[in-house]
């Protein structure tokens, strides 16, 4: 029987090669690999720079000391992402303020911003879900109308563009992950884009312990961490990096064959839409099911007997145990990422996918 994981990394001998090649110099960390990376990485969203970091998580948690985010702030941001967007604004004292999301996208609804700002916000942390952007337009405008800063969580939307611009672009500083389901990957990594020098410097120091700039002196400036990125990661991104965009474009014509099988069901499962001033770049392939009609639990058990990988996907943040005892949360807060939660299904998604592993049993 054929099986067919969620995800799975897009790896050819020119990946393994340069991985060993790394390997074979003993450059192992903080050589020239991660600065060929970020410099590379920068010039493809068009930012002026780009700090390497050891994930997507430890990005966002040098884009909140960055964004001087304070014990007591809050930052909104949505409920329906990975438990990472949210988590970082608890990292730096903050609280998180959540918003509901649009019923299409699945992203922060901005017409929901405006009702969450009290005195105490900071910053919108807007998360571009599935590979596909935020309604940054309307949300860049509500961020100058108050004052607040734009921090873009964008690990699961490489190159996805809102009205031709990149995400990546809009806020102060944007992070991107490249963990083993990404677009793109180097096994476990990040990276901060921004066009201000100052913040890359810092998140540079940050990344590394605190160490002055000047490496010679071996001073440490300020409190710091380990969040850097090995070589071996660095060389193994600079070969996905090259061949991202044609990834990217066969993830697209993956998503169109899912579009094209399941539309003709329509009645039992929705397919995910795209805005249309949008470029999806399709981290997951999530479709959403009418349950009067197919019970997820049981799908996923019967595809798993078929050897198909399915997952209820994903979850909303708030609802988590955590973050339940932690602000009192409950069912109901977030109607519409709770339903969109409750009836979503993610279905295998890589490349080597064909057309007909995706006609198989739809
Ligand atoms: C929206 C979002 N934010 C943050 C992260 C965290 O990235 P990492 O797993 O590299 O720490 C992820 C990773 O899956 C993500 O999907």
């Amino acid at each position: 029987m054929k099986k067919y994981q969620i995800a799975k990394p897009y790896i050819t001998d020119e990946e393994r090669t340069a991985v060993l090649n790394v390997l074979n110099s003993g450059d192992l960390s903080l050589g020239p690999k991660h600065k060929e990376f970020e410099s590379k990485f920068a010039k493809k969203i068009g930012t002026k720079y780009a700090c390497s970091v050891s994930s997507g998580t430890a990005g966002l948690h040098l884009a909140m000391i960055v964004a001087n985010i304070q014990p007591g702030d809050e930052v909104i941001t949505s409920p329906f992402s990975f438990v990472a967007s949210a988590n970082c604004i608890l990292y730096v004292g903050a609280n998180p303020v959540f918003v509901d999301i649009d019923p299409v996208t699945y992203n922060m609804a901005p017409e929901n911003i405006e009702a969450a700002i009290t005195p105490k916000t900071k910053a919108i942390l807007v998360v571009h879900i599935f590979g596909q952007a935020a309604e940054m337009s309307k949300i860049s405008k509500i961020a100058k109308k108050y004052n607040l800063k734009i921090i873009e969580d964008a690990c699961e939307s490489v190159c996805a563009e809102h009205d031709g611009k990149k995400v990546g672009t809009f806020g102060e500083s944007a992070v991107f992950a490249f963990y083993p389901n990404k677009q793109m990957v180097t096994g476990e990594g990040g990276m901060i884009t921004t066009n201000d020098k100052k913040i890359y410097k810092l998140c540079s120091s940050l990344r590394n312990q605190g160490r002055s700039e000047n490496m010679q002196w071996l001073d440490h400036e300020r409190l710091g961490y380990n969040y850097r990125l090995d070589e071996m990661s660095a060389a193994l991104g600079i070969v996905q990096l090259a061949k991202l965009d044609k990834m990217i474009k066969t993830r697209q014509n993956i998503a169109n064959w899912y579009n094209k099988c399941l539309t003709p069901h329509k009645q039992l499962i929705q397919t995910p839409k795209t805005a249309k001033n949008n470029t999806h770049t399709w981290f997951v392939y999530v479709a959403t099911l009418n349950q009067s009609k197919i019970d997820r639990d049981q799908l996923i058990l019967e595809l798993a007997k078929q050897g198909i990988s399915t997952k209820p996907y994903l979850p909303s943040i708030h609802l988590f145990s955590f973050y339940k005892n932690k602000f009192n949360y409950k069912k109901g807060d977030f109607p519409v990422a709770e339903k969109v939660s409750d009836n979503a299904i993610a279905l295998p998604f890589y490349i080597g996918l064909k057309e007909n592993d995706i006609k198989y049993k739809s």
